[in-house]
């Protein structure tokens, strides 16, 4: 975990354990089981999943790569001068740089993430390179309310800038949610910058969540390491198997673990059965086409202003405002 520069402060509001606790005992309770996919992001976790975005299976993070650097400076003009950039989620990477790189004179950079040792590496590398951009950094879970940070000058417009797809992790409910804390965290003359990534042929989807190296199943089961680590949960690791699918029906990929054999888990005083091929959902990854993102954002009471996509329409990058 990197230290941060002097003139940065971190806003701490990450959550106890006894909250995670809780978080897992009730999943376990729901049939079927389920827990939430931001528990996926602990130290390691972080760094699984960047190495998840470098499988040549996964296209998604390399198609937006590609928009953004052939895009960044309409986009930047889009946005304009005296930006308050918001990140929901740490913006170390290429995506975050293209971006700050094009944006003429940004108030502040305020990334916002749960993983407090992706947060801190994320702002001590950015920071070296835009040492004139302010950064507040929030150690925080966005879909709660945020209370941002006072930006040290007044910004012409807050963009929250929500890259990866990370909405398609959500379901339509809670992704509108969502939205609907975006609209007002940015006030009437702002805007959200958003990833989503395009329905297109299934093989394809479902390749990029079953990588042949493996990691996407490293990165799932990490979820029980993370959960006997910090929380005391006796999952056998080796019991468990990773499980994606694409349904095309609702037109996401389902994630699951699934129990190898009947077994018991601990969670606190409580112990949970599992039979034998028992799945638990851990993740949803939707895939949208352009007309239900913007009934989504609609919901949300946010209007699709742009749309700018990488050269073979996988990916696209959305502009909304109110
Ligand atoms: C962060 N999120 C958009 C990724 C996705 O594609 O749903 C997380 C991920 N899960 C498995 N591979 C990548």
């Amino acid at each position: 975990m990197s230290a941060l520069p002097n003139d940065i402060r971190l806003d701490d509001r990450h959550p106890a354990v006894a909250d995670t606790l809780d978080v897992v005992r009730r999943g376990l309770r729901t049939k079927p089981k389920r827990l939430p996919s931001r528990l996926f992001y602990d130290e390691r976790g972080s760094k699984l999943f960047e190495a998840i975005c470098e499988q040549p299976e996964y296209y998604l993070t390399r198609a937006e790569i590609a928009l953004m650097r052939e895009h960044a400076g309409d986009i930047a003009a889009a946005l304009g001068p005296d930006v308050r950039l918001v990140e929901y989620g740490s913006g170390s990477g290429i995506k975050t740089r293209l971006l700050l790189e094009h944006l003429p004179a940004p108030v502040a950079y305020v990334p916002v993430e749960i993983s407090r040792s992706a947060l801190l590496d994320s702002v001590a590398t950015l920071s070296t390179t835009f040492p004139q951009v302010p950064m507040q950094p929030v150690c925080a879970d966005f879909t709660q309310p945020l209370r941002l940070p006072v930006a040290v000058r007044s910004p012409r417009r807050t963009v929250i800038y929500f890259p990866g797809s990370t909405i398609g992790n959500f379901v339509a409910r809670d992704a509108v949610a969502i939205m609907r804390l975006m609209r007002t965290e940015m006030g009437d003359n702002g805007a959200v910058l958003i990833g989503v990534d395009l329905k297109k042929d299934p093989a394809l989807i479902e390749a990029a969540y079953n990588d042949a190296a493996g990691i996407t199943s490293e990165f799932t089961l990490n979820m029980l390491v993370r959960l006997n680590r910090e929380v005391g949960t006796d999952f056998d690791i080796t019991a468990f198997a990773h499980r994606a699918h694409y349904n095309p029906m609702a037109g996401r990929i389902e994630t699951t673990l699934v129990s190898t054999r009947r077994q018991d888990v601990h969670v606190g005083n409580e112990v949970f059965a599992f039979g034998d091929d028992e799945a638990m959902q851990v993740e949803y990854s939707c895939k949208y086409s352009l007309e239900d993102f913007a009934e989504l954002a609609h919901k949300a009471g946010l209007r699709v202003e742009h749309v700018w996509f990488d050269a073979e329409k996988q990916f696209s990058v959305q502009y909304l405002v109110r």
